[in-house]
């Protein structure tokens, strides 16, 4: 995706306030006086406050300035995008589409997703990613068995992890994260899946709890 630079962004945002006035002045004449209907003004206070705010989150995450961005600063960019990106009118799945997508974006891991609980199975979800197998069972591979666990797992080799299940052969490394509601229930899991080895560490570990827990809130 092109991401528009400052200069082109600040003269959109411009070409659209401008627009916004010439609407308002329009209806001034249509009506012959100053008085505009409040709704008018809201849709146009609406229009322009959610365009500026998408517009700010497609600007930050530019892919120009991404590589030199350490992890923890990363971590804040999808934090703080990812409460700004989050619709509360919108439904699980578009959120959780947005989610993946921002984490997609800012990290390019190989595969990123969710699995979700269905009965004694974890069922695919959102991903970003090659195809991916559809149902794992409780127990099973990295993402049944931290389901089982009801904890992060880390894995630094996945060759090296015993029962691990093989989506794809580019897959070296993986991070797998409960993902609890606020009952405490467990609603599925967030996997990561890296090229290289070790890719996940630490700090993957805290950052992608905390997402996680911001998720399970959201889907509450
Ligand atoms: N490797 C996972 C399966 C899911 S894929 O990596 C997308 C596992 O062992 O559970």
């Amino acid at each position: 995706m092109r991401v528009p630079d400052k200069s082109k962004n600040y003269f959109e945002r411009l070409a659209v306030y401008n627009l916004h006035l010439f609407l308002l002045a329009n209806n001034l004449a249509i009506y012959d006086s100053f008085y505009v209907p409040a709704t008018l003004l809201s849709d146009c206070y609406q229009l322009f406050k959610n365009w500026v705010s998408f517009a700010d989150v497609n600007h930050e995450i530019s892919f120009d300035a991404l590589p030199s961005r350490t992890k923890s600063e990363k971590y804040v960019l999808l934090h703080s995008k990812w409460k700004s990106l989050y619709d509360p009118k919108s439904d699980s799945i578009s959120n959780l589409s947005n989610g993946i997508a921002l984490l997609k974006q800012i990290f390019d891991w190989w595969w990123v997703g969710v699995y979700r609980v269905n009965g004694m199975q974890l069922m695919l979800g959102v991903f970003q990613g090659p195809p991916a197998c559809t149902n794992i069972p409780k127990g099973k591979g990295v993402c049944g068995l931290a389901w089982e666990l009801g904890k992060t797992l880390v894995v630094e080799d996945v060759n090296a992890f015993p029962g691990h299940i093989a989506c794809s052969w580019e897959s070296k490394s993986e991070i797998v994260i409960p993902i609890r509601l606020e009952s405490g229930e467990i609603w599925g899991v967030l996997d990561a899946d890296s090229c290289f080895l070790s890719h996940f560490d630490a700090i993957d570990k805290i950052e992608l709890e905390e997402f996680c827990r911001n998720l399970g809130i959201f889907l509450s």
